[in-house]
């Protein structure tokens, strides 16, 4: 292709970002582009699957029917959220098979909330009430953000998220009208996922690799530290009502900007969690490698089967 061939492909791909149209797979698109869409729906695809493990610990020691249906019924949405973020990275020309390999080898990175433990059943309710409730403040700017795929799969994965962030409220309010063991329960949960789910935001905006760049392509809407602010704004007063207390001596409500300061996020931590030596990162990939390894067989017996079908059509049509 020689260059004024290309130069003119940029203008259309530009026009169509300033425009707000979706960039769809089949159009031209720089090369950067569709490799960062390819990490970040990747990531985010394996951040749904490796993230069925800390509730999936608590399916069986749930403490009513009631509790193990819905806490089944979630776990298994976010199976669903992998799988439509999966197929979304597929359209950009990487295989279902590389993207696995990226995560089991440790090339991809998945969410670093998944990597501290599930102890008590209140972190069930944490867990929804702050770690859907970061995912649903992170996700659904990207409902709009320019490639089609990707904004289509948000919009129903928000509207999942949004239950599960309900049902993990409706668990820290159950425990908080309990017992005073129950609500201690629920203040510990608080306090261990507390700090993590503000990490989940990414790094601070001026240490963020991509953020600058998303934003102009307009893959991200908006930046690592205004999601993590909203997220904070919104978090607090839902903490209040519960009677729980933010495990923050720093936190305070600033009348002037409207907005609750916080204070300092350990980033060593956070940062020793994506390198992977967090607390639970070994077990979560290993489980994730066992699952691809004992599942070869399934995948065998649905690919011999989409075969013999493929036959049978192609004899039926002749
Ligand atoms: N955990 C692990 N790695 C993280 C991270 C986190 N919480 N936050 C940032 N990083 C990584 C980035 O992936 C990047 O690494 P790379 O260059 O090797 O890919 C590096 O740290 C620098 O961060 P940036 O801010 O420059 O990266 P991004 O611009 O990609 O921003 C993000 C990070 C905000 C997480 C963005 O990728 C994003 O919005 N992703 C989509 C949403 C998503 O993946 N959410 C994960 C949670 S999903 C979930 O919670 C499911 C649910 O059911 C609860």
């Amino acid at each position: 292709m020689s260059e004024k061939e290309i130069k003119s492909l940029e203008d259309i791909f530009d026009a169509k970002i300033a425009n707000d149209e979706k960039i769809e797979p089949r159009d031209w698109m720089p090369e950067k582009y569709r490799q960062t869409h390819i990490r970040q729906i990747s990531q985010h695809a394996h951040s749904e699957i490796v993230g069925m493990l800390p509730e999936g610990n608590w399916i069986t020691r749930a403490p009513s029917l009631r509790r193990k249906v819905a806490l089944l019924a979630k776990v298994q949405d976010e199976a669903g959220h992998g799988l439509y973020l999966y197929s979304a990275c597929e359209t950009l020309g990487i295989s279902r098979e590389e993207l696995y390999d990226q995560l089991h080898t440790g090339k991809a990175k998945y969410s670093s909330i998944f990597n501290y433990p599930t102890l008590t059943w209140a972190d069930m309710g944490a867990i929804g009430w702050l770690v859907d409730g970061a995912a649903i403040i992170n996700q659904v700017p990207l409902c709009n953000t320019s490639f089609g795929p990707y904004a289509r799969a948000m919009v129903r994965v928000c509207k999942e998220e949004s239950f599960h962030q309900r049902q993990g409220y409706e668990i820290m309010l159950t425990l908080c009208n309990g017992t005073q063991e129950q609500k201690d329960m629920a203040q510990d949960a608080l306090n261990r996922w507390w700090w993590p789910s503000l990490m989940m935001f990414g790094p601070t905006d001026d240490k963020s690799t991509h953020t600058a760049q998303s934003m102009k392509w307009k893959l991200k809407r908006k930046t690592n530290d205004e999601l993590r602010q909203q997220f904070v704004d919104q978090t607090v007063p839902q903490a209040d009502l519960l009677g729980l207390t933010v495990p923050d001596k720093d936190l305070k409500y600033n009348n002037d900007t409207g907005h609750y300061e916080f204070g300092e996020i350990n980033w060593d931590e956070f940062w020793q969690v994506v390198k992977g030596y967090g607390k639970c990162n070994k077990e979560r990939i290993n489980a994730r490698k066992n699952a691809w390894n004992n599942g070869e067989w399934v995948r065998n017996a649905a690919m011999a089967y989409a075969e013999k079908e493929a036959e049978r059509k192609a004899k039926q049509a002749v």
